[in-house]
């Protein structure tokens, strides 16, 4: 999960990569680097974040590459950041992905006289590319060197002569161009748009090679040439900026009153296709990766209203159901980035088993978007902060209204949706309910330990509450089902211990006895419900008695983000983490 960006033939090249990957940050922020060349190859690349960067060292030039990386194979070091130098000089190389294979190759490289600088993965492939190609890169080469690589792999790579070869093998890699013949690299589509008006989505097993203004793209089983087909960019909507807010996290909380309607505008011409595969299937099973992975334990439960045999499977944990699976079995498979290296591979292993897949995916021409057998797309519009906010609510609000859907074979859902929508509006603009997060927000950012308790349809809103405080507060939490409380957890309450209680309408009676039973062994009582109750030391309102999962899931974001501010974090870019995990 790194981010490559690169401009050929412009003469502020330096200036593009570096407002490039500026835009794809989000993919990775702990280190940076720009390698750009005029004859010889010069390398700027740095520790820390390149949104903090005003301006290069590097000497303007009309060629350049870009990389912003997430550390998988050695620490975050200046020696470690990408771009990576052959020690001739002759090229500069990006990688997005894990090469693992790496070590095994890596011994092959020392046995013949390499001596590596770093402890990364990458610089095994320059390794490999440097002793077998003395000086310019050849086809025939590059593409046995690539084939050499096990895992998901995209590189790119810059020869002093100006030479350009990438590869695809997993993480994405887009080919934008403009009418001034300008080309561009990158690992994503939205960011494109500030310079390309043409796109072209690189497909695994393609080599590109430009030279000058000559682009070819080659297949790499038999180095076949593709004829590429550019497609339009649609520049308007792929644009995103903060507007009015401080960061995107917050601009897209605010957003939700409006993506959670936009979810829904496929569902009158795809619910019918995948209810008809859904009534046919044996098995469904839900999948999905942390975020992703609670709105599939959430649809699942939703599903399960409807149907038997229908199991959440989190995508790292694919393995406990491999021997289940059949060709009458469906799969929904739920991803904001459609790029998320664990759920593309259960996917990969369920389509050799012949399950039928429905991706419910959020960025266009994405991976799982397009290796699926059918694709909802839930157009809630780029979403950058790192921490899942209107995907994750549009992602839950699909499963609704699908079980809806199924239960009832009309589309009056959507009437609820809009009316919650309203009641969100109103409020999120009521300043008494912003004040009461901000204060509660206050107490919570002094605690060491969390705990949030839900029941049937709040759990998986519990274990996503717990999730975000974790990621973007980096506060300790744990969300769990209330009816384990008694079952041990119970023994962690003391004194002040912070319980945030879920209640819903369902299980109101059962949540209100177990917030009782963790008061009266001390703990601070947080209530998320429609109205006070006595045990509640803190009372927070729901923004309405509907869809009380989602309005638990906003009060979390709103509330980590209040922490996060108090806490002097950056609530768009959480250590440690990235956009997209494009690696196992
Ligand atoms: C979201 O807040 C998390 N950062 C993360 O768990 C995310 O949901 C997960 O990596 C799945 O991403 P995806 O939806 O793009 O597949």
């Amino acid at each position: 999960m790194c981010g490559i960006y690169a401009c050929i033939g412009d003469i502020a090249a330096n200036d593009k990569v570096l407002s490039g990957l500026k835009r794809i940050e989000y993919r990775g922020y702990d280190s940076w680097g720009i390698a750009s060349c005029d004859q010889e190859i010069a390398i700027e690349k740095h520790v820390g974040k390149i949104s903090l960067v005003k301006e290069l060292q590097l000497i303007p030039r009309t060629i350049a590459i870009g990389h912003t990386r997430w550390a998988t194979h050695g620490g975050v070091t200046q020696a470690n950041a990408h771009p990576h130098l052959a020690s001739n000089g002759a090229f500069a190389l990006v990688q997005n992905g894990v090469l693992e294979n790496y070590q095994e190759l890596k011994k092959t490289a020392t046995k013949n006289g390499y001596q590596f600088k770093t402890q990364t993965d990458t610089e095994v492939i320059v390794a490999l590319l440097e002793q077998e190609n003395a000086q310019a890169i050849k086809l025939k080469s590059f593409a046995s060197t690539m084939q050499q690589m096990v895992g998901r792999n995209t590189i790119l790579l810059l020869e002093k002569s100006g030479g350009i070869w990438a590869y695809r093998q997993g993480s994405p890699l887009i080919i934008g161009k403009n009418q001034r013949g300008t080309f561009f690299f990158s690992s994503d589509l939205a960011s494109l748009s500030h310079d390309a008006d043409m796109y072209y989505v690189l497909e695994n097993q393609e080599i590109a090679h430009l030279e000058g203004k000559k682009l070819t793209i080659y297949q790499i089983e038999n180095l076949s040439v593709k004829t590429t087909l550019f497609q339009k960019l649609d520049q308007e909507a792929l644009a995103v900026d903060k507007g009015n807010f401080p960061h995107f996290m917050l601009k897209e909380i605010y957003e939700q009153t409006e993506s959670l309607i936009k979810v829904l505008s496929e569902s009158h011409n795809l619910f019918k296709k995948i209810a008809k595969k859904i009534d046919l299937a044996s098995n469904i099973y839900l999948v999905g990766a942390g975020s992703a992975s609670y709105a599939a334990l959430h649809t699942t439960i939703e599903l399960r209203k409807y149907k038997q045999h229908v199991f959440h499977v989190p995508a790292y944990d694919y393995a406990d159901f491999e021997n289940n699976w059949n060709k009458q079995d469906l799969a929904i498979v739920l991803s904001q980035s459609g790029e998320t290296a664990d759920t593309i591979e259960a996917v990969e292993k369920m389509q050799a088993k012949g399950v039928f897949i429905v991706s419910v995916v959020n960025m266009p021409s994405s991976t799982l978007m397009k290796n699926a057998d059918l694709t909802y797309p839930l157009n809630v519009g780029a979403e950058i902060g790192v921490a899942s906010t209107k995907a994750l609510t549009a992602h839950i609000l699909f499963g609704m209204a699908l079980s809806d859907y199924l239960l009832h074979r009309n589309f009056k859902f959507q009437a609820s949706v809009a009316a919650f929508c309203d009641q969100l509006k109103k409020w999120l603009s009521n300043p008494q309910v912003m004040k009461q997060i901000r204060q509660t927000a206050q107490t919570l950012s002094t605690k060491k330990d969390l705990y949030i308790l839900g029941r049937g349809s709040n759990f998986p809103s519990a274990l996503e509450f717990a999730l975000k405080i974790k990621e973007v507060s980096y506060i300790h939490a744990e969300g769990f089902s209330a009816g384990e409380l008694k079952h041990g957890v119970i023994a962690l309450i003391e004194k002040n211990t912070p319980v945030i209680c879920l209640v819903d309408e369902q299980n109101r009676q059962d949540m209100l006895s177990s917030a009782h039973e963790v008061k009266a062994r001390g703990a601070q009582v947080v209530g998320i419900a429609t109205d006070s109750e006595e045990v509640f030391d803190i009372h927070i309102k729901l923004p309405s008695k509907d869809f009380s999962n989602l309005g638990s899931i906003i009060i979390a974001q709103l509330l980590t983000y209040e922490i996060a501010l108090l806490k002097n974090l950056d609530p768009d870019k959480p250590r440690n983490l990235a956009k997209s995990v494009t690696v196992k």
